[in-house]
């Protein structure tokens, strides 16, 4: 039996939600996405992105490094992509940018469509022109972003937010009652040395470290702010540290690396609901 899960405008027949950047655009096949409360399309930027050179993948003893940067078929391929997708499961597009306009516009063009239940923004993406610094790196970043966004569309806005992201309690208190809720976090800032070469093993130098490793420290972010509606998301990859994230207030948890890891994850979980 399916557990329905209320957030606020959003209805899921279960708390799983997969990911974004491991599901590609809803629309990977080996994963059984219909079995996932809903699912988030890779983040889409207004123009399409080759995202980052390769190695781009570095596994660790308990996580996955990765610095895709960002690859997407950008906004427009997305439009003409969407006209006969058929979703397996609630909707929720990812967007990026570096300026408020950007994502913005994004979420102007794309609330035309019906098909999409609601966005998930991803104020990770780095801002080059400010030196790779986060899009949402404190409650004055954020708060611009979301001002522009809040009046671009009247779906459903999910925040997702960088781990080091500053001032994390002023903005969860001010955006709290506009939002959807708050997605903590995206992957963590890290590197991995290739013992044979004695170089960086990715070739950005640095990426996002996601996986098991991460888990107990977004389980205390999750737990310290556990009045706001927060859905969770690092390292949730076994039913028991899936049961930890709702005992700790979460409202519905995130699935990415584990996907990559086993397509069919999603089975231990929807099994243990029952
Ligand atoms: C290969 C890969 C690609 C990702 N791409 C994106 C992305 O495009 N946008 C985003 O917001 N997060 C992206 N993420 C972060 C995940 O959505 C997730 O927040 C993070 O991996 C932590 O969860 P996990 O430990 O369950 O993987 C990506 C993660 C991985 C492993």
């Amino acid at each position: 039996m399916e557990k329905l899960v209320r957030i606020k405008r959003l209805t899921l027949k279960n708390p799983f939600i997969a990911s974004s950047g491991t599901c590609g655009y809803a629309n990977v096949e080996e994963i059984p996405l219909h079995l996932f409360g809903a699912a988030v399309t890779k983040t889409i930027t207004f123009t399409p992105r080759e995202g980052n050179r390769p190695p781009r993948l570095a596994e660790t003893p308990a996580g996955l490094i990765n610095s895709i940067g960002l690859q997407n078929m950008g906004l427009s391929a997305f439009k003409t992509f969407l006209q006969d997708f058929v979703k397996p499961t609630t909707l929720l597009v990812s967007v990026g940018g570096e300026t408020p306009e950007e994502f913005s516009s994004i979420l102007h063009e794309l609330s035309k469509y019906d098909i999409i239940d609601g966005f998930e923004l991803n104020l990770s993406c780095p801002n080059l022109r400010l030196g790779g610094e986060v899009v949402g790196k404190d409650y004055i970043s954020v708060s611009t972003i979301l001002d522009a966004c809040v009046k671009a569309t009247n779906k459903p806005i999910l925040v997702k937010l960088s781990p080091f992201t500053e001032e994390l309690g002023k903005i969860l208190d001010y955006w709290e009652p506009l939002l959807e809720g708050f997605v903590l976090f995206n992957t963590f800032p890290a590197m991995e040395i290739d013992l044979k070469s004695g170089q960086p093993l990715l070739g950005a130098v640095s990426g996002g470290l996601s996986g098991p490793a991460i888990y107990p420290i977004v389980l205390n972010s999750v737990y310290k702010h556990k009045d706001h509606t927060i859905i969770a998301s690092g390292g949730i990859a076994s039913p028991q540290i899936a049961q930890k994230f709702i005992l700790a207030g979460a409202k519905a948890l995130e699935i990415g690396t584990a996907n990559l890891w086993n397509p069919e994850f999603i089975k231990s979980l929807v099994s243990e609901e029952e």
